[in-house]
C-alpha cells in the first residue's frame, strides 16, 4: 500500500505541464496549455492542460483527471505503477507501508483491508483444495493464470472466515458483503464451496468477489452486494488486469463472463473485461469509450445475448464520439467466448472480432426488424423509430453518414430526413463545451460541488453547506468542502481529486466535474461567487425543508423525542429568519 500522504507529497513535486508533454506535446494557450486529445481523435485541440489546477480536461470527449491520472489513462498504468513513474520522474523514492501498519484513520479504509484479507484468504484456500485445482484445469486454466486473476476457493464451511477473522462478529464483515446474519442472529460465510473471483477497482484494490459453483448448483454465480466500495454498474471485471492491452491493442472486447474473461486472458487475448451481470451501463460505455478506440461487445448467441446487445446500443448512442469504433459480435449458437477460444483458439477468435458488426449496421438492422420497406406505411415507420435514435447521437459525422443511410433506405431524400428530425444534436456539437452539459437536468449540490472544485477558496471566504444534508450528492459537496477546509498546505483541483480517488463520493466528483465544471470554469469570478452564495443558500433551505419534512413525517406515526423536537423547533425557525 502506499502511503495516502505521499500521493500529496508526489502532487506537490509534479508538475502536469511537464508529465502530459512527456507524451503529448503542447501548445501554449494563455495561461493553459492545448494539444489534439490523445484520448479521441480530433482535428482541431480540445485537450487543455491547466498548470494552476494541475488537471487537464478535453472539451470534446470530457476525459479529465490529475497527472497521475493522466499516466494511468495513457500508458494504461494500474495507480500503483503510475504513482512509481511519476515518483521517478521527479526523483521521489515510494515509501513502503505495509496492510498491517497502515494508519487507521477512515472506516472505509478498513473496509479495503477486510475484503483484502478475504481474497489472501480464499487464495491460500485454493493452493489446499483438490476438488477446486481440478475444476479449473478441467476448465483449461493454467496455475499462472489463477494467480493473475487472484482466483481463490470459499470452503464448504459455514463460518470458515473466522479462520481469517478472529472478530468475526465484527460489523465490517457484514458491510464488506462477506458474511449474512441470518433471522436468528446466527451468523454464516455468504461464500461457500465457490470458486472466488475477486474485482478489483481502478487501483487494483478488492472491492468484491463473485463466486461460481463447483459443477451443479443454484445460483451458479453469487456476487457480493453493492457496498459504499462497490457499485455494479460502474465497475467492470478484469479491467486491472486488461489495462496495459487495452493501451497497446486500442481495444476492448466486453464480454458477460468472468469465466470468458479469464478464459481469453489464457489464450492470451488479454483485452477482455466484463459486465458484473448487470447490464451495459452509460458509465461503463463512457469508461471504455475513454480506454480505447474501438469497443467491441461480445455476447453469447441466444436470446439474452440479443438483448444485452440491444440495451447496450441504446446506452451507447449518446456517448458515441467520430474516430472511435463500437461494434457487437454474436457468437454462435450455444457458444460464449470462453467455450469458443477453448476450441478454436486465439486467432480464430481474433478472426471472429474482426467480423463484428459495426454499431451503425446493427442500429440499421434493430431499425429495419419487422417493418415492412416496400410499403410506404413500413418506410414512415422505419422513419419514425430511426428518429429516436438519430436524436441521441451527437457524433457528427456519424449522424450525417447515418442520415444519409437512413434516407436511402426509406427511399427519401437527405434533405427530407433533415427536415423530420431536425438538427439540434449536430449543432449541439458545434460547442463542445455546451454538449458536455447538456446531458442531463443538473442538480445543484453538483453544481456547488464543480464551483468548490474550480475555486477552492471559496469554502473558506463564501460559507459552508449546512450538515443536514442527506442526498449522496450533498454528501460528496460536504466531504470536499470539509476536506478543503482542513488540509494543510496548499488546495487546488489535483490535490482534491486524488484525496478522493477509490472514495465512494469520486463518482460524483466525476459526475460534477463532467457536467457542470465547464459551464462555472468559464463564469467571471465575480459571477462565480454570486452564484456559489446563492446556490448554497438554497441548498441550505432545500435541505433544512427536507429535514423538517422527516421529522413532522415521523410526528405522525409516533411521539417524537425531546431531542427531536427541539431540533423541528430550530429548523422551523432558522427557516422562518432566512
Ligand atoms: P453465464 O451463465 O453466461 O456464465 O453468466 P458463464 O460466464 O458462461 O459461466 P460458466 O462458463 O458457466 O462458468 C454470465 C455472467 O452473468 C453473471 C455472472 O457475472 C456471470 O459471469 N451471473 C450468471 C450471475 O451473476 N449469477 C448467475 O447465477 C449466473
Ligand atoms: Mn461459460
Amino acid at each position: 500500500m502506499i502511503p495516502r500522504d505521499f500521493i500529496q507529497t508526489l502532487l506537490g513535486r509534479v508538475d502536469i505541464v511537464d508529465t502530459v508533454e512527456r507524451y503529448v506535446p503542447l501548445k501554449k494557450a494563455g495561461t493553459n496549455y492545448v494539444a489534439r486529445c490523445p484520448f479521441h481523435s480530433e482535428k482541431t485541440p480540445s485537450f487543455s492542460v491547466n498548470p494552476a489546477k494541475q488537471f487537464y480536461y478535453c472539451f470534446g470527449c470530457g476525459a479529465s483527471g490529475t497527472a497521475l491520472g493522466f499516466v494511468m489513462e495513457y500508458t494504461g498504468a494500474n495507480f500503483v505503477d503510475a504513482v512509481h513513474e511519476l515518483a521517478q520522474q521527479v526523483g521521489l523514492e515510494v515509501p513502503v507501508e505495509h496492510a498491517r501498519q497502515a494508519v487507521r484513520t477512515e472506516a472505509r479504509l478498513d473496509l479495503g483491508e477486510v475484503l483484502r484479507r478475504a481474497a489472501d484468504f480464499y487464495r491460500a484456500q485454493l493452493k489446499v483444495s483438490e476438488p477446486a485445482i481440478q475444476y479449473l484445469k478441467r476448465r483449461g486454466l493454467t496455475g499462472a493464470i489463477a494467480a493473475r486473476f487472484g482466483l481463490g476457493y470459499a470452503p464448504e464451511g459455514w463460518r470458515s472466515l473466522a479462520a481469517a477473522f478472529p472478530d468475526y462478529d465484527s460489523r465490517q464483515l457484514v458491510e464488506a458483503g462477506l458474511v449474512i446474519d441470518n433471522d436468528e442472529g446466527k451468523r454464516y460465510d455468504r461464500f461457500r464451496g465457490r470458486v472466488m473471483f475477486p474485482i478489483l477497482d481502478s487501483r487494483g484494490e478488492v472491492i468484491g468477489f463473485g463466486g461460481r459453483v463447483i459443477g451443479a448448483g443454484e445460483p451458479k454465480y453469487l456476487n457480493s452486494p453493492e457496498t459504499p466500495l462497490f457499485e455494479k454498474g460502474r465497475e467492470l471485471y478484469g479491467l486491472t488486469q486488461a489495462r496495459r492491452a487495452i493501451r497497446d491493442q486500442h481495444r476492448v472486447i466486453v464480454v458477460e463472463g468472468y469465466m470468458d474473461v479469464v478464459a481469453l486472458a489464457q489464450a492470451g487475448v488479454e483485452y477482455a473485461v466484463a459486465t458484473l451481470g448487470t447490464a451495459t451501463s452509460a458509465v461503463h460505455v463512457q469508461k471504455l469509450l475513454r480506454m480505447a478506440d474501438q469497443v467491441i461487445f461480445a455476447f453469447d448467441g441466444d436470446q439474452a445475448g440479443r438483448n444485452a446487445a440491444q440495451r447496450a446500443l441504446e446506452v451507447a448512442l449518446p456517448h458515441l464520439v467520430d474516430g472511435k469504433q463500437v461494434s457487437f459480435l454474436f457468437l454462435p449458437e450455444d457458444e460464449d467466448p470462453d467455450s469458443y477460444v477453448r476450441q478454436q483458439g486465439r486467432e480464430a477468435f481474433e478472426r471472429l472480432l474482426s467480423q463484428a458488426t459495426p454499431l451503425s449496421e446493427f442500429l440499421l438492422e434493430t431499425l429495419l426488424r419487422g417493418v415492412d420497406m416496400t410499403q410506404a406505411e413500413g418506410r414512415a415507420q422505419f422513419l419514425q423509430a430511426a428518429k429516436g435514435s438519430l436524436a441521441q447521437i451527437t457524433a457528427p459525422a456519424l449522424s450525417l453518414l447515418l442520415r444519409s443511410r437512413i434516407a436511402a433506405l426509406a427511399q427519401v431524400e437527405r434533405q427530407d430526413v433533415e427536415t423530420l428530425m431536425g438538427k439540434a444534436p449536430v449543432a449541439a456539437q458545434a460547442h463542445p463545451a455546451r454538449r458536455v452539459q447538456r446531458s442531463a437536468p443538473s442538480s445543484l449540490a453538483a453544481r456547488l460541488l464543480a464551483c468548490v472544485l474550480h475555486q477552492p477558496e471559496l469554502v473558506k471566504t463564501e460559507g459552508l453547506p449546512g450538515e443536514e444534508a442527506v442526498l449522496p450528492d450533498e454528501f460528496a459537496l460536504l466531504a470536499v468542502t470539509d476536506f478543503v477546509r482542513h488540509h494543510e498546505g496548499p488546495v487546488n483541483l489535483a490535490v482534491i481529486l486524488e484525496h478522493f480517488r477509490g472514495q465512494p463520493e469520486e463518482p460524483f466528483i466525476q459526475e460534477a466535474l463532467r457536467r457542470e465544471f465547464p459551464a462555472i470554469e468559464s463564469s467571471p469570478t465575480d459571477q462565480l461567487v454570486l452564484l456559489f452564495q446563492e446556490g448554497l443558500a438554497r441548498l441550505n433551505r432545500l435541505s433544512r425543508t427536507r429535514a423538517i419534512d422527516a421529522l413532522l413525517a415521523r410526528a405522525r406515526n409516533q411521539a417524537l423525542t425531546g431531542e427531536e423536537r427541539q431540533l423541528l423547533q430550530e429548523l422551523t425557525m432558522s427557516r422562518q429568519g432566512k
